[in-house]
């Protein structure tokens, strides 16, 4: 099984080399959590390993997304990647510089179908979805209709996903979500004792044979680094 590194040096290492390739992985943790920070250091990586790289957002626009990317150490090559910009349509502004751009990011056809393209037309290997529920939160979305998709995209095109999302528990969509995706990271703020401290837990890896624990770790401008 081929391994795709994420670029968290103690991550890779539990995971035996990194994410399993070919699969759709999950981020998922509250606001503030480091999903994005995450999602772009999975990017990044790809980028200093010579993969293609797309980075499909609906939260911010395009010149805003390069900018925080930019705001990291060593991260000063945001230009190398393609950004599908699926943020200008959902504020009724035009398609803005990027080649690629989404009218609506609710419309799974059209979402699908533009990621098809992008990834053919730039042999991508790092697909990063961020995030995917405004995808998943339609009315009457088959949400295992979705999640399959992808997989069939990652498997029948080579490439892996890493798509973000702020969870819900107990949400019923929240649940089929887990129970489709082929892995799954969670990303919280623990509080003990009046201070708050960044866990990151893996809680399942299709592929890959792994011990569950709790790693802590810290953002700062180098990205995500595993303190414990
Ligand atoms: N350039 C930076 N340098 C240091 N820390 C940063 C930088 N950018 C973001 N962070 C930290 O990362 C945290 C998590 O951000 P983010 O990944 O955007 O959260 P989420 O996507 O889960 O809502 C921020 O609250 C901030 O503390
Ligand atoms: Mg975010």
């Amino acid at each position: 099984m081929t391994k795709i590194p994420t670029g968290i040096g103690k991550l890779d290492e539990l995971l035996k080399g990194g994410l399993p390739q070919k699969s759709v992985i999950l981020i998922s943790g509250p606001t503030g959590s480091g999903k994005t920070v995450f999602a772009y250091q999975f990017l990044i990586k790809g980028v200093e390993e010579g993969d293609k790289c797309i980075l499909v957002s609906s939260s911010e626009s395009p010149a805003f997304l390069r900018s925080y990317i930019e705001s990291f150490d060593l991260m000063h090559i945001s230009t190398k990647m393609t950004i599908v910009d699926a943020y200008s349509a959902s504020i009724g502004k035009s398609k803005g510089e990027e080649k690629f751009s989404l009218q609506d990011i609710s419309d799974v056809s059209e979402f699908f179908e533009v990621i098809k393209k992008v990834i053919k037309e730039n042999s991508a290997r790092r697909v990063v979805v961020d995030s995917v529920n405004p995808i998943l939160n339609q009315q009457g979305q088959n949400i295992r209709k979705i999640v399959d998709q992808f997989k069939r995209i990652a498997r029948g095109m080579d490439c892996t996903f890493v798509m973000t999302s702020y969870g819900g528990a107990g949400e019923k969509s929240n649940a089929e979500l887990e129970q489709m995706v082929d892995g799954i990271i969670k990303l919280d703020l623990e509080e003990k004792g009046g201070e708050f401290r960044r866990v990151m837990t893996v809680w399942k890896m299709r592929f890959v044979e792994f011990v569950p624990q709790k790693l802590e770790f810290r953002i700062t401008r180098s990205g995500i680094e595993i303190t414990s």
